[in-house]
């Protein structure tokens, strides 16, 4: 899967941050093989919790900055995506051996959903909004992005 302009929400950072949820998903249907699925899946989960902290509060702020009106549907969202994650992390820690495999089909068709329904339409959404405001522009370089792959 490949990030394209039609993705595009108008703010960098924030493209930037989209970016790394494409190659996540393109690491997850890359490591088929049991071996490193797990290890791989376990990087995943723990790299999604911690890019949901600073990628939903730059988003959530830029929103803020230009008065989008759908600031508190899209909230409830992003916190539908913290729990999904926070689910599925727990899943597989239960049953490591057995779960695997199964989340990691889990979370692909997440994510894939995710991209699809979350970014290309409730996130296109603000875009009108936020591309246009000097504030929203400057809210989103208020959150600096971390890696969520750290190699092998
Ligand atoms: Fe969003």
């Amino acid at each position: 899967m490949q990030w394209s302009q039609q993705m595009s929400v108008g703010i960098p950072e924030i493209d930037d941050d989209h970016k790394q949820l494409i190659r996540v998903i393109n690491r997850l249907e890359a490591d088929a093989n049991d071996e490193t699925r797990l290890h791989a899946l376990r990087q995943s989960l723990r790299g999604l919790q911690r890019y949901a902290e600073f990628h939903f509060a730059r988003e959530e702020r830029v929103m803020a900055a230009c008065d989008y009106p759908g600031l508190d549907e899209h909230k409830t969202e992003h916190r539908d995506f913290v729990a999904r994650i926070a689910e599925l992390n727990r899943r597989l820690a239960e049953n490591p051996d057995h779960a695997t495999s199964e989340v990691n089909d889990a979370l692909l068709s997440f994510l894939k959903d995710w991209l699809t329904h979350h970014i290309l339409i409730e996130d296109k959404a603000y875009q009108p909004y936020a591309e246009e405001s000097p504030a929203a522009r400057e809210a989103a370089k208020s959150f600096q992005a971390a890696e969520i792959w750290w190699g092998q």
